[in-house]
């Protein structure tokens, strides 16, 4: 089966409208791409930015999503605001979210369930720390991380989503996991897909992101099992972005 790619571009909480039109308007001058491609601004420009797209072929996404779909929730955006504004795609379980706000294995798999009933695209983050590699655990912990959706969701809904791997230690640290290193993990955890059902494990799009640049994206895409990028501060350079979509095309 041939998976479509992806290029995912998480703007983090970076930029201004204005920045965020100007990006948004080079990266739609440059479209279409042989990738699926979608950027997910900061909630509050979503609304902005997803009228700039509107007739591209680039969508939308949000960062976050509360898992409930209205009520006593302050701060929090519900998956129907978020569609409401156009997203088609949601992160969940980002590394950020799991260690600086806390978010365990039971929020991320309620995030995931709201995101898969309003037909939303779930990009399951999934990960380890440096310390967890160097100490060997890194399958242990994408199993973990994996298995606590798997199990939790039937095949039918499970094949909505896309996996991204992201080691911790080079997201935003400028060091990337080498393509192999990276297409290792990534084979573990289409096998693990595929203990669960087979067709699943062959249509799920797995992304790496940490630190993807222009100078090495061609190289992990050339990855039998990495199907796109989830890139976090080249997305927020036009040309960068563009051309990580340019060199990223499997159709
Ligand atoms: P980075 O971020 O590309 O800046 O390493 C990736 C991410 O956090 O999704």
């Amino acid at each position: 089966m041939v998976r479509k790619s992806l290029v995912a571009g998480n703007w983090k909480m970076n930029g201004t409208r204005q920045s965020s039109a100007e990006l948004v308007s080079l990266i739609r001058e440059a479209a279409p791409f042989r990738c699926d491609t979608v950027v997910f601004p900061p909630a509050i420009y979503i609304e902005h930015v997803s009228g700039l797209l509107n007739s591209t072929s680039v969508l939308i996404g949000a960062q976050n999503v509360n898992s409930n779909d209205h009520g006593a929730h302050t701060g929090e955006i519900s998956p129907t605001m978020i569609k409401e504004l156009g997203c088609s795609y949601c992160l969940v379980g980002h590394s950020e979210r799991r260690m600086v706000y806390g978010e365990s294995s039971k929020n991320i798999a309620a995030k995931f369930g709201a995101l898969i009933t309003h037909q939303i695209t779930p990009i399951l983050c999934i990960g380890e720390t440096i310390e967890q590699r160097k100490a060997g655990q890194t399958e242990q912990v994408v199993e973990d991380q994996l298995s606590a959706i798997l199990e939790a969701f039937v095949p039918g809904d499970l094949s909505l989503a896309v996996i991204a791997y992201e080691p911790i230690w080079a997201i935003g640290t400028g060091e990337t996991a080498s393509p192999s290193v990276a297409g290792e993990v990534h084979g573990f955890i289409r096998e693990m897909i595929r203990e669960r059902d087979y067709d699943l494990a062959e249509g799920m799009r797995i992304l790496y992101g940490g630190s993807v640049n222009p100078d090495n994206a061609a190289a992990l895409m050339a990855e039998t099992d990495i199907d796109g990028a989830l890139v976090g501060g080249a997305s927020l350079k036009a040309s960068d972005f563009i051309e990580i979509c340019n060199v990223t095309g499997r159709n």
